[in-house]
């Protein structure tokens, strides 16, 4: 598969490709996402909550982004790679919200950077964009902000916010970003929005108007325990958890059981040199 540029993303967008999104949080997500030919692979914060089993995406750090973004790159051949700026790195100043990019470029191997926010933060946008790192905007349900939003809530219901969004969605496009993430917006807003902007609209929760489409890796694989709070949008395509729990009683009950390990698993010896190493 040929590498994917910010030109591959631009060609399937005006082509109406729609562009697929998944999370990937190590080298083995990394490679999965890969191989399977997603177009984007994004190192999303949302890390935090499903590989490192934090309360909420607020309490990672720019340091742990880094570290997953470098073992996500070293899978990733041929995807475009994006990697959330986590809250704390880039809201002081557009200076921080650069340098914090910078250093996921160079240290964390990524692409392209995603960060949350409209109008507000379209002068940082700008500055991230005009040295030449590609950003994708997320707006609508924005997680770092999920305390002044009351929680993980849909977004843009009312005709008010709806406009709101759009105009944030302008904002964050005429500030150079590549791309936008909607999420948990209703469908027919996400729509307009997407029909609005001359850049792609990737959505989760967002209906199927949207240029292209993202999941979370251990959500959509069901890589967690069955009884888990799943949101309306995620589609379990695996149950992944289950499978793994499986293999691994299967090891478990094969050791006390003593049929594990096998001859095919043993290395042997010549017998003559264990009659010896016996003296
Ligand atoms: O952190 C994340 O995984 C995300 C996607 C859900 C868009 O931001
Ligand atoms: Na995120």
């Amino acid at each position: 598969r040929k590498k994917v540029t910010i030109n591959t993303l631009r060609k399937m967008y005006q082509n109406g490709e729609k562009i697929t999104m998944l999370t990937a949080h190590d080298f083995p997500s990394g490679l999965l996402a890969d191989q399977a030919g997603i177009d984007v692979v994004l190192v999303g914060d949302s890390l935090a909550m499903v590989g490192l089993g934090m309360e909420d995406t607020n309490q990672i750090t720019l340091d742990d982004m880094l570290h997953h973004s470098r073992a996500v790159a070293r899978g990733v051949r041929s995807a475009f790679v994006v990697t959330d700026l986590p809250m704390g790195s880039y809201e002081l100043s557009p200076q921080q919200a650069l340098q914090s990019s910078i250093s996921l470029v160079q240290r964390g191997r990524a692409t392209s950077v995603k960060i949350e926010g409209g109008k507000e933060i379209a002068p940082t946008i700008k500055t991230i964009t005009d040295i030449g790192i590609p950003v994708l905007a997320h707006i609508g349900l924005t997680p770092q902000r999920q305390g002044s939003l009351g929680g993980f809530v849909v977004q843009s219901k009312t005709a008010a916010s709806a406009s709101k969004l759009l105009s944030d969605a302008l904002a964050v496009q005429d500030a150079g970003a590549w791309g936008v993430v909607l999420e948990a917006v209703p469908a027919d807003v996400a729509k307009l929005v997407t029909e609005a902007l001359d850049i792609p609209t990737i959505g989760i929760g967002a209906g199927d108007g949207t240029s292209g489409q993202v999941l979370v890796q251990i959500d959509m694989l069901g890589n967690f325990p069955s009884g888990r709070f799943l949101p309306k949008f995620v589609k379990k395509y695996a149950d992944v958890f289950e499978v793994s729990r499986k293999a691994i009683g299967d090891f478990r009950d094969e050791v006390k059981a003593g049929t594990y390990p096998a001859q095919e698993h043993t290395y042997p010896v010549k017998e003559k040199e264990v009659a010896e190493f016996r003296k």
